[in-house]
């Protein structure tokens, strides 16, 4: 299929998890792929896995959290791949602790990661989206962000910013074709979840009437029909896919 034929999409945190997956999806699907990721390691293992779906896939490295750094990589894949049609703002970190235990630094670092670094893409991104007329950003958000999660202070408070920015954003861009839009996923197989305990893990899906947790392939193939020609009437929405976690 070619549902993303001649675009080029922007991931980031795409090294592994719910981005490679999505990257994955996207190049399957005709787009070209730039990778930003703060982990060079992964980002470079990335691209090989990434071969055998042809296309063009590319890894930058880039910190999210550091403007300079997200504005130059912008402007080179601009340069390199010509365009920039999709942003994915997927890089993401969680520091938990309960309040009473939280640092101020445990605070900073998910918050300039997991909002700021939105910011930061989103900014960068812009102004090519707005030049030609067309854009899809795509914020992960987080289903804890609709009902807090015990520990999570600081990813709660990213992740209900990211769904505010792209209600702003949303209103903000769509008189310039730009669509922004948020999914929420809820508890996917990652490296990020894999240190729940396995009773937390059962009981969750105890919880989810689907009865399993979700693989990084259910959250890519959001990313993929948001990001598709068929979503353009689509716009400040956050999709929860949660297999039904949340009602
Ligand atoms: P993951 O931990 O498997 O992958 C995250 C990626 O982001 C890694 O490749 C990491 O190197 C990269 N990254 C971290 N900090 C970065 C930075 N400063 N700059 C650039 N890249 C950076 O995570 P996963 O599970 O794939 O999650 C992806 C997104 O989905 C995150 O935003 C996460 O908060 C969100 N999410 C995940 C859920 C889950 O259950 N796995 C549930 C809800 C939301």
């Amino acid at each position: 299929m070619n549902r993303l034929n001649h675009k080029v999409a922007v991931i980031t945190g795409a090294a592994r998890g719910i981005g490679l997956a999505t990257a994955k999806k996207f190049l399957a699907e005709g787009a070209s792929i730039a990778i930003w990721d703060i982990d060079r390691e992964s980002g470079k293992a990335a691209i090989q896995q990434l071969r055998e779906f042809g296309g063009k896939a590319r890894f930058y490295p880039v910190d999210t959290a550091n403007l300079n750094e997200v504005t130059n990589a912008a402007g080179q894949v601009n340069e390199e791949l010509g365009r920039i049609d999709i942003l994915v703002n997927n890089a993401g970190i969680i520091r938990d602790a309960s309040l009473k235990k939280m640092s101020a630094e445990q605070w900073q670092q998910v918050i300039n990661v997991n909002l700021t670094g939105v910011f930061h893409c989103t900014k960068a991104v812009y102004p090519y989206m707005a030049e030609q007329g067309w854009g899809r950003i795509l914020n992960a958000a987080s289903v804890v962000a609709h009902y807090g999660n015990f520990g999570q202070t600081n990813y709660v408070a990213a992740k209900a910013g990211v769904i505010g920015m792209t209600r702003v954003w949303a209103r903000e861009f769509g008189r310039k074709g730009i669509t922004v839009n948020a999914v929420a996923p809820g508890f996917i197989q990652t490296e990020m979840t894999g240190s729940l305990p396995e009773l937390l893990i059962q009981e969750l899906i105890t919880k989810t009437p689907v009865g399993r947790m979700g693989e990084a392939e259910d959250i890519a193939n959001a990313y993929l029909f948001l990001a598709s020609e068929e979503a353009s009437f689509i716009n400040g929405a956050v999709l929860n896919v949660d297999g039904g976690l949340v009602l």
